[in-house]
Parts: structure tokens; sequence; C-alpha cells
């Protein structure tokens, strides 16, 4: 097939947006999840191990957004259970967020082979199970990890880090993605920084 039609072919497997994303809503959120992990829509399915839907609280005034599993989150199913994960974990700490305060999931909910980004066909074939679960979760303030959750979230805008903006009806705030926290130590004073600044957005 050629790359067109491939593209093609996965817009259709895709279905309507609205429609799917109202379907699942309807159905409610263990639903969602059923039907993520039963998902072939995109070819990510055929190398994942397992889906990563989510973790944390079921009324979470903050949910963090991702990019999407890495190898240790697709053997065990769990969204930051790897190094990023542990600074996602302090980071959460810093924010003074305890368990009920929060929720995480990725743009895709399967591992892309080699770590790669996901591609923007992959995030929008998996944007109705993250809506869903943004409208069913429905957190104060959506904190987008990274570009890619920017990317995925609200394409339309340009955030700059940092800095809180309204987004369809809802607080949204942009930051580093934990994983950049690793590899440039010194983004971890500045993320602080832009913690400190925006500490009323939940607490
Ligand atoms: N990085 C992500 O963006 N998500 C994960 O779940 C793990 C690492």
């Amino acid at each position: 097939m050629k790359e067109l039609e491939i593209v093609a072919a996965e817009e259709e497997n895709c279905g309507n947006f609205e429609e799917r994303v109202q379907k699942l809503v309807e159905a409610g959120y263990e639903t969602v999840a059923r039907e993520a992990i039963a998902c072939t829509r995109c070819p990510l399915h055929k190398s994942a191990t397992k889906r990563v839907i989510g973790k944390g609280s079921c009324n979470p005034k903050v949910m963090f957004i991702g990019e999407a599993p890495g190898k240790t989150e697709d053997e065990t199913g769990i969204p930051f259970n790897g190094r990023a994960g542990k600074k996602l974990d302090k980071m959460v700490e810093y924010m003074g967020l305890s368990e009920e305060d929060w929720f995480v999931a990725n743009t895709v909910k399967c591992r892309p082979p080699e770590n790669r980004r996901p591609k923007a066909s992959e995030i929008e074939c998996c944007k109705p199970f993250l809506i869903a679960q943004i409208t069913l979760l429905d957190p104060e303030i959506i904190i987008l990890l990274g570009n890619t959750a920017e990317k995925a979230y609200c394409p339309e805008r340009k955030l700059e880090r940092g800095v809180p903006v309204e987004y369809e009806g809802r607080m949204i705030l942009k930051l580093y993605h934990p994983a950049a926290l690793i590899y440039t130590a010194s983004k971890i004073d500045v993320q602080k920084a832009f913690i400190d600044k925006n500490r009323d957005l939940w607490q």
C-alpha cells in the first residue's frame, strides 16, 4: 500500500471523533479502559505487550498527560513506572499533591516501537480514549508534560511553559516532561519555579 492509502485506511479505522468520544463517555470509565485494551485501530497495538490506560485517583484535581508508554510501562501496564516515573513522583511531591489529587495518562495507550514519538495519526486514533478519560474524571487542571502532550491535546494552541491558560473550560499548564529532567538537570530548578508560580491552581 502507498503511504497515502495507509493514512486513509488509518483515518477510516479511527472513525468519527465526536461520535466515538460521546459513546465512550456514555458507556463510562470501565468501558473506556476495556475498549482501549481491545483496540486495534492503529498499528501500535501490533507490538504492544500491555495497554497502558492510566493510573491515579478517580476524582483528581490534577490530570497529567505524558507522551507514550516506554519499555517498563509496556511490560507492567502502568504509566510512568520507570525512571521518568520516579521524576514524576518527585514532581508530584514537590507540588504537594496527595494520592487522591492526581491522575496520569498518555497521548497513546500502546508503546511506540523503539520508544519513538507517537505519530500524529496514532495520537488522533487514540485521542477519543484520552478525551473520554478527561471528561469522565473531570480534573480542574490538566498538566501537559512536554510538546507531544501539548500537540495532542490542544494542537491549535502554542503554549508557553509555566504559563497557565484556559482551554475548553479548564485550566491547562504546560511543563517539562519528567524525562527531560533526567537528561538536563538544570531544568529541575526551572520546573520547580514553574510549579511555585502556579501553586494556587491546585492548592
Ligand atoms: N513517559 C511517558 O510519557 N509516559 C510514560 O508512561 C512513561 C514515560
